[in-house]
This record gives C-alpha cells, structure tokens and sequence, in this order.
C-alpha cells in the first residue's frame, strides 16, 4: 500500500497570513488591547513587553495592532533594521526618521486634513534624505513649533515626538496612535541610551492619547530594564511590563495537533520534544519541519533527530551570531568553553582589556544572550545557542567564527 507522507511547513519568521499559523495568546491578546483601548478616554499606557528570543513577541504584537479599532492608528519600526542599514554603527537621529517616517505610513490611506499632513510629511522626508532640514511647511501643518537656533537632531526629535499627538488632536474620528518600538535592546548600543529614552519619557507625560510599546529579548537583569524602567530609569517603573511566556505543555499539545496534527508522537517523545523546545514558538516550528509524517517519535527517535538537523533548528541563530561583533563571540566563546565564570576569570580567558569586557558584557547582556548570576558568575542565557555553539565545536573540532 502506498503511504503518502507530509512534512510539514511552518513558518520561521512573522507570516503574512497571520490567522492561519497564529495560536492562542487569548489572554495576552486581552491584556494588551485593554491597556490601549484606555486611550479612548485619553489614558495613555507605556508598555513593556519582554520575553525569549522566539517566544513570539513580533508576532503577537503584529496580530494585535491588526485588531485594533480603526479610531486608533498603529505605527510599527523594528530597531535592528535601522541597525542593520547603519552597519552597527547606531544613530538617535536615524531612529528618528525611521519613526517619523512608519508613524506618517499610518496616515496614508486617510483622507482630508490627515491625508495633507501625509503629503506634507512625505515631502519633508525626502528632503532630510538628503540632509536638508526644513521644518517651516510641515511644522506649520502640524501646529509644531520647532525652535529655531538649535541643532537638527534637537528640532527633529521634537517634531517626531509631537507628531502623534498632534495628529490625533487634527481628526475627531482618531481618539489614539500606538507606537511599537521592536528589538528595543538595540537602543542600548547608541552612545547614550539612557538619554534616548528619557526624551521619549519627556514627552509622553504629557501626551494622553499616545501608548508606545517598547519590545525586546532582554534578560530581566539587563541595565537597558533599568534605564527604561527601573527606579531610577526614564519610566521609574510606571511603565506597564508584560512578559511572554513559552508555550506550556498543554498549549504546545494544542498547537501541535491544530497545526501539524499529521505528525506523531509517543507520550515521551512529546515529552522530550518539549525539553527541547522549552516550549518557544521559534524552535518549535523549525524542529516541526525537520519531521515527517511517516514516523512515529518516541524519546530517542527526538533525541536522534535534535542533534542529527540542528543546524536547521537553530538556524535562528546562525543569523544572530553573523551579527555579533568579535569581541562579543570571543566573551559567549569562553564562557561556553570553560563554563560560567566571574568576572576576573574571564579577564584572563579574554584578551581584551577591563573596559572593552565591561561594555561587550552589557551589550551581551542587554541581547539576552549572556545573564549574571551571583552564584555562577556569566553564563549563557540562551541554551540553545549554547547547545549549537557545542554542536559545531564537536562536529568541525572548531567553534563556529
Ligand atoms: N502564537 C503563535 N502561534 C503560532 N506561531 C507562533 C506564535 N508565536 C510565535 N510563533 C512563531 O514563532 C516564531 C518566532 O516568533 P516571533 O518572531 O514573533 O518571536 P519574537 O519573540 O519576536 O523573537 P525575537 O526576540 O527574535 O524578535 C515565528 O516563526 C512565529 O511564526
Ligand atoms: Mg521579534
């Protein structure tokens, strides 16, 4: 008898068909849209959004700004974009324009005043392309008043940071603009960060119907947490801070049978396919499509396969380590290497000097990729990358460049 088997194909990154691949986050989903539905009484929540690399944060977000009423408008930008374009080299006034330009997109397919300010906007932005700044015509569309006698960065800022506001005050049928800042941790390699953010702060205290969300892979240990919203950060704790937790046992059961209900799994299988997923979206699906329908998975058949494709399961990875910096590997190296360390062993197991370890270590651990821990010193936060890095050590007798 032939027997006709599938291998399934479930999506690595964000899909455009969002209905068709999204699962659950019911009460997520609620959190969030009561937080914001608080702009129509001119509430305006700053919000947080945190959890793993893959966990499904992007997603999530994409599926909600989706549903939001159209009284409120959305503007999204994703820093590692920016980042990416800059080659590493991360300017304030880049991420400017990159907001200004998103936030005005959300004007596009409006008409009457708000469709002018998108003309004029448009028009001004083309102008700064080309590093002409000229805040008459579209500060005077807006009711903006951009100080003379100061820098361009210092006149930008000001205008993106009204923008929202003012643009809701031009439309009675616009009560609210949602702002989502993604890979916000990147903002931690700008030379002041904490500036940055205290500059957004300043003007959202007095902005009732503009909710920015800031989202990121950050470990709750990161100095960027603090800056942002810590007792002494920009927020001083007053922005609210969701975590996005991986799927738990039962959801994954759920995902897995609503999704890719062809694959089978004996009862020990499913549990070791969740040890190795640890239940984030992001490995779950990449391990999905290393399987096939014509087998059934028990424990060692996952095991077996785990370590046979993980280069494909983790290829999420692979990507991220192209864009770490030398130093940042040399540091995540070591650690993997030689096992969690304090600070003064990894002086000595990293040739760099104190003040380049001291800032490749917060930026590693404003990535999430390395956290501290009194008792253990450094480690890897991210197992799976640890388990990756040990693969192509093991499989090529070196560790990946
Ligand atoms: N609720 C969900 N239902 C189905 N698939 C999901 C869900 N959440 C995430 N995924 C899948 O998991 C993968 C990772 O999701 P996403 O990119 O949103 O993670 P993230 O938390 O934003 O990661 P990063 O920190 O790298 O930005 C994507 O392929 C996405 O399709
Ligand atoms: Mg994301």
């Amino acid at each position: 008898m032939l027997q006709v088997i599938i291998i399934p194909i479930l999506p690595l990154g964000v899909p455009s068909d969002l209905e068709r691949y999204f699962y659950n986050r019911e009460k997520d989903l609620k959190r969030l849209k009561n937080h914001l539905n608080a702009l129509n009484e001119d509430v305006a929540e700053q919000i947080l959004i945190t959890g793993y690399r893959g966990v499904g944060k992007t997603f999530l977000l994409k599926k909600m700004l989706n549903e939001l009423p159209d009284n409120i408008l959305v503007s999204y930008i994703d820093i590692s974009r920016v980042y990416g374009n800059q080659r590493g080299n991360l300017k304030e006034e880049l991420i400017m324009q990159y907001l200004l330009n998103s936030m005005n997109e959300a004007l596009k397919d409006s008409s009457g005043k708000l469709k002018n300010i998108y003309n004029t906007v448009n028009h001004f932005l083309s102008k700064i392309s080309l590093k002409k700044y000229d805040f008459k015509e579209a500060g005077n569309i807006l009711g903006v008043a951009v100080p003379e006698g100061r820098n361009d960065y210092e006149k930008l800022s000001k205008f993106v940071m009204e923008f929202p506001q003012k643009v809701v005050e031009s439309s009675t049928n616009i009560q609210g603009f949602v702002i989502v800042i993604d890979k916000f941790q990147l903002i931690g390699e700008l030379e002041n960060p904490s500036s940055f953010f205290w500059l957004i702060r300043s003007y959202t205290q007095n902005q009732d119907n503009v909710s920015y969300i800031f989202t990121g892979s950050v470990s709750k240990t990161s100095e960027i947490i603090q800056m942002i919203n810590g007792q002494n950060g920009a927020f001083g704790g007053r922005m609210i801070q969701v975590n996005i937790d991986p799927f738990t046992q039962d959801e994954l059961q759920g995902y897995l049978n609503e999704k890719v209900g062809e694959l089978k799994f004996t009862e020990d299988g499913f549990r070791r396919f969740y040890e190795c997923t640890r239940g984030i979206p992001a490995y779950i699906n990449s391990f999905c499509n290393t399987m096939s329908s014509g087998e059934v998975y028990n424990s060692e058949k996952i095991k077996e396969t785990f370590f046979e494709k993980m280069d494909q399961i983790t290829v999420m990875w692979i990507q991220i380590w192209g864009t770490l910096s030398i130093h940042e590997k040399e540091i995540v190296i070591s650690i993997v290497d030689k096992g969690p360390q304090k600070w003064n062993d990894l002086l000595k197991t990293v040739p760099v000097s104190r003040n380049t370890l001291a800032k490749y270590l917060d930026i590693l651990k404003n990535k999430g990729i390395v956290v501290f821990s009194d008792q253990d010193g450094y480690k890897i936060e991210e197992k799976m990358l640890e388990a990756w890095i040990k693969h192509k050590k093991k499989v090529n007798g070196y560790y990946p460049p």
